[in-house]
């Protein structure tokens, strides 16, 4: 039997959420259940994620990515562990929140360690800016979390800049060499680096 998401998306017996662009939906309609969303931005291989969704089964999370080769690992493990409130979304994340997630739907953003593109003549295709965060603090509920982390030391100073930028009265602005977001799990980057002694840091945004 044919469901309503199925006209939104094309809902395979996986986790990855086949993405219509020509008809975009509102996210909260492929979840099993009403629960508050966390999405991750620049998931990867899901590690994170997954194991979030494991622990959180009240939580409905989204991992977005644009490269299958890394995204079709968080596919794989999820669908091996049936979790049911984890989907992925192979697209660019700004366009895809823009179109399809609501205002005020989403509880926490999850951006770790996105790509640096530390070459100077690189550095205007960084993710987090001021216009960014204004459009994730548009679809954060009151209240929401936005949690980013580098191991860039320029990159950091641009997401600060970013949260200047963005000219949010934000309710809380915490930064630290410590992991702010309690979980379980780190993601594969942030194990990497911590491995490698690379000097990691985090800023924490509340709406
Ligand atoms: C350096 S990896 C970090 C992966 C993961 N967050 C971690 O900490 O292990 C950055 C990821 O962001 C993805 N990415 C970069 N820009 C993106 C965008 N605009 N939309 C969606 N994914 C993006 C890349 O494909 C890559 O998988």
């Amino acid at each position: 039997m044919r469901t309503l998401n199925e006209h939104l998306f094309e809902e395979t017996r996986t986790s990855l959420l086949r993405y219509d662009p020509a008809n975009r939906p509102e996210i909260s309609t492929v979840f099993p259940a009403d629960a508050p969303l966390e999405v991750e931005i620049g998931c990867g291989k899901g590690k994170f994620l997954i194991a979030r969704a494991a622990e959180n089964p009240w939580i409905n999370f989204l991992g977005i990515d644009m490269v299958w080769k890394w995204m079709r690992y968080a596919v794989h493990r999820s669908d091996r562990r049936q979790i049911r409130n984890v989907k992925f979304i192979r697209t660019e994340a700004k366009d895809f929140i823009v179109h399809s997630l609501r205002a005020g739907g989403v509880s926490t953003f999850h951006v770790y360690f996105p790509d640096p593109w530390p070459k100077r003549r690189h550095r205007k295709r960084r993710l987090v800016t001021g216009e960014f965060l204004k459009l994730l603090h548009s679809r954060l509920e009151d209240g929401g979390l936005i949690e980013l982390a580098t191991d860039h030391e320029d990159y950091f100073l641009q997401m600060e800049e970013a949260v200047v930028r963005s000219a949010i009265s934000w309710k809380g602005v915490r930064t630290t060499g410590e992991r702010l977001f309690e979980a379980q799990t780190r993601t594969n980057y942030e194990l990497k680096y911590a491995a490698a002694g690379r000097h990691l840091q985090y800023l924490e945004l509340q709406k």
